[in-house]
């Protein structure tokens, strides 16, 4: 049996959802490419685009945008567990847990898709009802009027964003809505092919997503950035982790060869808020790291991932670094489900194997003779 480690190059279902193309450095939700709908759509048409294959017609995006604004708000209970829970967790491990208390009201035999339109609904109230308790500020209750993406950034902020902030959140959870079988789509997989509940799949999703390798390294580019300090200390910085065997943060995929075309797309979207918001010379820094870091990576055909400029965007946008895999959350949630769903319309158990390289055969020693 040949041992594929990290299952890299290993499908494990046919998609209609996303495509990839790593080479060319393409990418297409349901066909459409992530150019377009990052320039012409906005979040509930994606998340109904890619939960239900078609773009909405005007009476469905209607809909779809009224049933995820009326399920904006969480139980009071879970309101409650926000305030009570220590000011210091780690806002995935808030996030995890709110999700996971969910899984345990909602015991309905409802559609899946009913389900997803809740969960993706509630995962931004959580977040903002966090950071606002933990900063000692009242918690904002959710606008049924404003859009996803708007609504998003009030609750955060307790005042309507100006149009350019909303537009960039629009397009970043477009960007990250979906990503083929990624590892945090992958652990939702697994939970949901035992044939458990979604709350349970989607809890398993946001562990996943936790780690740096994942959804932590948005953060940690950022971080990097900061560090750098100056553009002209760019290079040093870079040469000096990579002789130590350390990676660039937000540089490399396991998919793209290429220049990753979110990482394009952000890009300009950090420029623009970098200059509204007086930011300029960290995005210098960045675009240095990118402009050198392609020349000595790229040879091994390394580039800037979705998770490069990302941070900057959600760093502009007022949200903490701590809080930006939970932004990636708020809008993976629609992937993550639409994964499950679709999976679950021909499920197999996820059951790998393991190739065994220990002892066999070892004989049984009373404890008392033990060395
Ligand atoms: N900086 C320097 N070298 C790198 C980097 C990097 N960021 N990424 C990969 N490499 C090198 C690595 O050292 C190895 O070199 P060698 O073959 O000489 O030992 C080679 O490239 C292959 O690396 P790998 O870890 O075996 O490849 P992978 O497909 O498992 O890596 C990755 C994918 C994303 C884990 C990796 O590129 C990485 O650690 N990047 C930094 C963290 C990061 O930005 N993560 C966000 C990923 S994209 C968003 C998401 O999916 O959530």
């Amino acid at each position: 049996m040949e041992l594929r480690k990290g299952l890299e190059d290993i499908a494990i279902k046919e998609t209609e959802i996303t495509y990839i193309d790593g080479v060319l450095g393409r990418l297409y939700y349901r066909g459409y490419s992530i150019y377009d709908l990052a320039e012409f759509s906005n979040f509930e048409e994606t998340a109904y685009l890619i939960w239900f294959g078609k773009l909405p017609n005007k009476k469905e995006l209607q809909e779809i945008k009224e049933a995820l604004a009326e399920e904006r708000e969480i139980p009071e209970y879970i309101t409650e567990f926000i305030k009570n829970v220590r000011k210091d967790a780690n806002p995935m491990d808030v996030l995890r847990t709110a999700v996971s208390m969910l899984g345990i009201e909602d015991r309905s035999n409802e559609e899946l898709w009913k389900k997803a339109v809740k969960l993706t609904a509630k995962i931004p109230t959580i977040i903002s009802y966090f950071d606002r308790v933990r900063k000692g500020l009242d918690i904002v209750h959710p606008d049924p009027s404003l859009s996803h993406a708007e609504n998003f950034l009030y609750m955060m902020r307790g005042e309507k964003p100006n149009p350019i902030d909303s537009r960039t959140m629009d397009v970043a959870m477009i960007l990250h809505m979906d990503h083929e079988m990624n590892a945090s789509t992958f652990a939702c997989l697994v939970v949901a092919s035992t044939l458990s509940d979604l709350y349970s799949a989607i809890t398993a999703g946001i562990s996943a997503l936790k780690g740096p390798l994942h959804g932590g390294a948005n953060a940690e580019a950022l971080k990097q950035f900061m560090e750098i300090g100056s553009k002209d200390k760019v290079e040093e910085y870079i040469l000096k982790k990579l002789e130590s065997g350390q990676r660039i943060m937000g540089f490399g995929h396991r998919i793209y060869k290429a220049y990753d075309p979110r990482a394009k797309i952000l890009k300009e979207y950090a420029r623009n808020l970098a200059k509204e918001k007086g930011k300029m010379e960290l995005f210098e820094i960045a675009e240095k790291v990118d402009e050198i870091g392609c020349k000595i990576l790229g040879k091994k055909n390394i580039y800037p991932n979705v998770d490069f400029y990302a941070g900057l965007v959600f760093y502009f946008l007022g949200f903490d670094p701590d809080l930006f895999p939970t932004v990636f959350a708020s809008s993976r949630i629609v992937g993550w489900t639409a994964h499950v769903m679709e999976y679950l319309k021909d499920n197999k158990l996820i059951r790998p194997k393991a190739i065994y390289k220990g002892e066999i055969g070892r004989k049984y020693i009373n404890i008392e003779n033990r060395e």
